[in-house]
C-alpha cells in the first residue's frame, strides 16, 4: 500500500481530486466506486469546482455508490441518495442512468445485492474506488468480522458506528440498524483504490488497516494485498503509524510521472 502523508484534509483531498479528475480524462467511460460520509466532501467540492471550471466531462462516467441504510427512502434527508444528490450529482454532467446506489427500500434484500453485483461485473468492474474509513476500521459498512471475501449483503452496524453516524439523524436511535454494502471481497476486485482519512479519530484505525495485520478486525487491512491501493491521511490521522518518516520519504523521492 502506498501512503501518502499530507498536512491537511484539504491538500490530501485536492490530491485525491486530481487522480480521479486524471482518470476521468484519460479514460471517459471510467468506472468510478464512491463513498459517503464526512471524509470525500472536498474531493466531491473540488471535482465539482474542476466540472465548472476546468471542462472535466462526466458525461461517460457510470458510478456504484458502495452503500444505502436499509429503510430509508431515496429523498430521505439522511439517505446516501440525498447525499449522493447534493453534494455531487447535481452539480456535474453525470448521466442519471449512469448512476448506481443501493435501494435501502428494496423488498428482496439478497436478489437486489446479486443485481448489484452483476451491474458492476456488466459495466466491465470499477476502475477506481473511492474509500474512507470507520473508527472501528469498516470499510463501505463492513464491520468487524466481515468475511474479506464478502460480495454485496445486508450488514448490520455497530453500535459504535451508529454512535459515529449520528449527526444526519438527530438520535442515535434513528440511525437505521442494517445496510446494504458493497463487500470486502466487492471491493478488492476494484482495479484501484483509494482511501481517505483525515483526524485523530481515525488515527487508530489507519495504524491497524496500514501497519498492523491482515484480519477481519480490521477490514481495511486487506487492503494490504491490493495491487494498486493508496492511502492518502492528513498529518493527525497518520499519527499513530509508526513508519510516516519513511512514507514521506518514499513520496518526495518519486520520479515526476509516478506522482498523484
Ligand atoms: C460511506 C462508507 C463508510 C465511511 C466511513 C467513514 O459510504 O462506506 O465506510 O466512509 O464510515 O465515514 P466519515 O467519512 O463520515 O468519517
Amino acid at each position: 500500500m502506498e501512503i501518502i502523508v499530507q498536512p491537511t484534509p484539504e491538500d490530501a483531498s485536492l490530491i485525491a481530486a486530481r487522480h480521479v479528475a486524471r482518470l476521468v480524462r484519460e479514460k471517459p467511460d471510467a468506472v468510478l466506486g464512491l463513498a459517503t460520509g464526512a471524509t470525500p466532501l472536498t474531493l466531491y467540492r473540488e471535482l465539482v469546482r474542476m466540472h465548472r471550471e476546468e471542462e472535466l466531462d462526466f458525461s461517460g462516467v457510470t458510478t456504484f455508490n458502495l452503500d444505502e441504510y436499509v429503510g430509508l427512502a431515496p429523498d430521505h434527508p439522511a439517505s446516501y441518495h440525498t447525499f449522493m444528490r447534493e453534494h455531487f450529482f447535481a452539480h456535474v454532467n453525470i448521466d442519471p442512468g449512469r448512476i448506481h446506489i443501493p435501494d435501502g427500500l428494496t423488498s428482496d434484500v439478497p436478489a437486489f445485492c446479486r443485481a448489484y453485483e452483476d451491474a458492476i461485473k456488466a459495466a466491465g468492474g470499477i476502475d477506481l474506488q473511492v474509500l474512507g474509513i470507520g473508527t472501528d476500521g469498516h470499510i463501505g459498512f463492513n464491520e468487524p468480522s466481515s468475511s474479506l471475501a464478502s460480495r454485496t449483503r445486508i450488514k448490520t452496524l455497530t453500535p459504535r458506528t451508529r454512535r459515529d453516524n449520528v449527526a444526519a439523524f438527530g438520535t442515535q436511535e434513528q440511525v437505521p440498524i442494517h445496510v446494504i454494502t458493497m463487500g470486502v471481497g466487492t471491493i478488492m476486485d476494484a482495479r484501484e483504490v483509494l482511501l481517505l482519512a483525515f483526524g485523530i479519530k481515525k488515527s487508530a484505525a489507519i495504524a491497524a488497516a496500514v501497519e498492523g495485520p491482515v484480519t477481519s478486525m480490521s477490514p481495511a487491512s486487506i487492503l494490504q494485498m491490493h495491487p494498486v491501493a493508496r492511502c492518502i491521511v492528513d498529518v493527525t490521522a497518520a499519527s499513530r503509524l509508526a513508519r510516516t518518516g519513511y512514507y514521506r520519504w518514499v513520496y518526495q523521492q518519486k520520479p515526476d510521472w509516478q506522482k498523484l
